[in-house]
């Protein structure tokens, strides 16, 4: 049984509670991954002491037994994300192969020379390079929503570009960089006004939002288990049926298939089309029990702590003079990004790596929203349900010594 006291559902993850380099660490970099908690590691280390098997394929308890765990997972994140069958379940690698896969087995597919796929100006690279390079082969054209200051999508601006020619839409739910949480449901709503299908990336938001496909009525969406308190490796992409049912296979290989012969093949029924080859069979069943344990907190309370937490982080942050935070949207959680004066983001990472703080710098995968706001890189603190007090005040000290430092 799981306590939703905050400091008790802390030490359900033993990576949150040690000291590195000599301080107590302070992990503020969940939106990169979150830590595991023991339920987790346990069902992993199972997995490869008494149970290993592969599966699909062996008439024998261990391989039943991990053909039965493996599915398990697929029923349960059918039920979290409110699909309408488990079939429409694909796993992947994780968000990155999701979108690959939309792009090569639909956009390269189904959209021709003359449309157009609208992007916003704060997405992560791997939601801009796979759309370019099927857009550069097919003549797609690529149009970019616009944000504010604020890191807020413009609407009304995103209603002028949905023309008749634009045939896929791909928006974050949550921004990695800035934390934003984009009105999805309505701009699914509006692409569906022209006939435009809708991606959604919700790599960030599936820890901490409630995700339901259908009242989104998303067509394609997306989320990595590493960020869900699941191994590294695993990913899903849901979608529409019939959408699916259309698309050709992503990759050849194992189970996708029916019948193959030399003179041609014939393929699996979803959504086993779309899982060419050994799955990561481990990271597959730890991502079931993640979804068991964030069901067991349930999301409401996690979004409602989180949203206390921002709340702490950013009023004590802002108390420091000289720093500055990229995304102030009215809507957004868990995570804070900022400069410091003009001191370099990397020099105040490696300083406070030596107080024990991990907190992540750069670009963030999204160059372009970088050129926005005019910066090379930020550094972004990230929370999720084991982060505390404790840790922020961490980070304010010591961004108070580093500002020191500089003076
Ligand atoms: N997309 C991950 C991040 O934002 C890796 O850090």
């Amino acid at each position: 049984m799981i306590n939703i006291e905050h400091n008790i559902l802390r030490k359900d993850f033993p990576c949150a509670d040690q000291i590195i380099n000599g301080k107590r660490l302070a992990y503020l970099d969940s939106a990169a991954t979150t830590l595991k908690p023991q339920c987790v590691i346990d069902e992993v280390k199972k997995h490869y002491t008494n149970e290993t098997s592969n599966i699909h394929r062996g008439l024998y308890w261990l391989s039943e037994n991990a053909t039965s765990k493996f599915e398990a997972t697929r029923d349960k994140i059918s039920n979290f994300i409110n699909s309408p069958d488990r079939s429409q379940i694909i796993f992947t690698k994780g968000t990155t192969e999701s979108v690959n896969l939309v792009a090569q087995s639909y956009a390269r597919h189904f959209l021709n020379k003359g449309d157009t796929i609208l992007l916003s100006q704060m997405e992560h690279h791997s939601n801009i390079v796979p759309w370019q390079l099927v857009a550069e082969e097919k003549g797609i054209t690529i149009k970019v929503i616009p944000i504010n200051e604020k890191g807020e999508i413009i609407l009304e601006e995103y209603q002028k570009l949905l023309t008749s020619d634009v045939k896929l839409v791909s928006v974050v739910y949550i921004s990695n960089a800035l934390g934003t949480i984009n009105p999805i449901k309505e701009m699914i709503k509006l692409a569906h006004d022209v006939n435009a299908k809708f991606f959604v990336d919700a790599a960030q938001a599936v820890s901490h939002l409630k995700i339901d496909v259908q009242d989104l009525d998303a067509d394609f969406l997306a989320f990595s288990g590493h960020k869900m308190f699941a191994p590294t490796g695993v990913g899903v992409l849901y979608g529409k049926l019939e959408l699916l049912n259309s698309m050709p296979p992503y990759q050849g290989g194992g189970d996708m298939i029916d019948v193959v012969t030399f003179e041609k093949t014939t393929f699996n029924n979803l959504p086993h089309k779309f899982e060419a080859g050994t799955p990561p069979i481990s990271a597959v069943i730890g991502l079931g029990i993640a979804v068991d344990y964030i069901n067991t907190i349930g999301l409401d309370k996690i979004h409602s702590f989180e949203t206390d937490l921002l709340n702490y982080g950013t009023n004590k942050l802002k108390s420091i003079d000289g720093l500055r935070i990229y995304g102030e949207a009215k809507l957004k959680t868990s995570v804070i990004s900022f400069s410091l004066g003009d001191i370099h983001p990397h020099d105040i990472a490696s300083l406070i790596d030596k107080e024990g703080i991990a907190i992540r710098t750069g670009h963030h995968c999204t160059q372009p929203l970088m050129k926005f706001f005019k910066v090379p890189a930020t550094c972004r603190a990230s929370f999720s349900i084991y982060t505390n007090q404790e840790d922020i005040d961490q980070l304010y000290k010591a961004l108070i010594k580093v500002k020191k430092i500089f003076e």
